[in-house]
């Protein structure tokens, strides 16, 4: 029997239960099969394919540039390691700002050829049609507020979101309505952590926090990050749970060594 059974596997309503049950909801980003399959196996609710892909995998400096096409590629080697975690795809730029159909047909076609449980999607009301239309045909959808990095351009920046009045009210109100929409979560990014929890306790769909204090539901981190695999980003809100930058980079400076000096492949490592 395949070990992808819904009993075993996460489900959205799974997710939605944690929030009622006051189980912290824990999310983390993968774009490959062999990390997907250790975060998978560790324990991680959600995994989510995100965009930021555009920088992590292929160098970009925003996440703007990153296709449908690129996005299914690599969510497809996740769900291939995911036996126990919801995988979530992002919808990249472009991808469902044209229309409502277009928007949709992009959502449908990440579910259908990626093999993804459910899309993520930054923005509130602007975007709510094609959120509605979504979740009408059958499309799980997580929301995301706050710092949406594929608005870059129009913030001019990464910096704090929300802090006036106005912004905070319009995030509030924007989160009610994807909420009243059937968001099966929404993720939080980058706002004060009081506004996170005023967020968090007013619409019934759980929560997920980037930089966002600790009364959400859950948190998401980039993966890469949170490994200490980029040295060079190091904001306020993100924890190095480990340092890895520093032994790959030495494992390889002694691969090239044992090259080097004609170490490697010893006797005992040849046929
Ligand atoms: O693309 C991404 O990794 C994200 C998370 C930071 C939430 O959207």
């Amino acid at each position: 029997m395949s070990v992808h059974t819904q009993t075993s596997r996460m489900t959205t309503a799974k997710i939605r239960q944690m929030k009622a049950n006051g189980e912290k909801i824990t999310m983390l980003t993968s774009y490959d099969f062999t990390l997907a399959s250790l975060v998978d196996a560790a324990g991680t609710d959600i995994i989510l394919v995100g965009d930021s892909a555009s920088n992590v995998v292929c160098g970009n400096q925003y996440t703007l540039p990153i296709t449908v096409d690129e996005m299914i590629f690599l969510t497809k080697g996740v769900v291939r390691a995911a036996h126990h975690a919801l995988v979530v795809c992002d919808m990249p730029f472009g991808s469902y700002q044209i229309s409502e159909e277009d928007a949709v047909r992009n959502a449908i076609r990440i579910l259908k050829e990626s093999g993804a449980d459910a899309v993520k999607i930054e923005g509130g009301e602007e975007i709510l049609p094609a959120i509605r239309h979504m979740i009408r045909v059958g499309v799980p959808v997580c929301g995301h507020l706050g710092l949406t990095p594929q608005s870059v351009n129009q913030f001019g920046g990464y910096g704090l979101r929300a802090k006036e009045v106005a912004e905070a009210e319009k995030l509030l109100h924007d989160a009610k309505l994807l909420d009243e929409a059937g968001c099966f979560c929404i993720v939080l990014e980058k706002i004060p952590a009081a506004l996170a929890k005023q967020v968090t306790e007013a619409v019934s769909c759980p929560v997920i926090g980037i930089g966002a204090g600790n009364a959400t539901d859950g948190q998401v981190l980039v993966l890469h990050d949170m490994l200490g695999m980029n040295t060079g980003f190091k904001p306020k809100f993100l924890r190095h749970f480990a340092q890895l930058a520093a032994p790959i980079t030495s494992a390889v400076e002694d691969y090239i060594a044992a090259v080097k000096d004609g170490s490697f492949p010893s006797a005992e490592e040849s046929y």
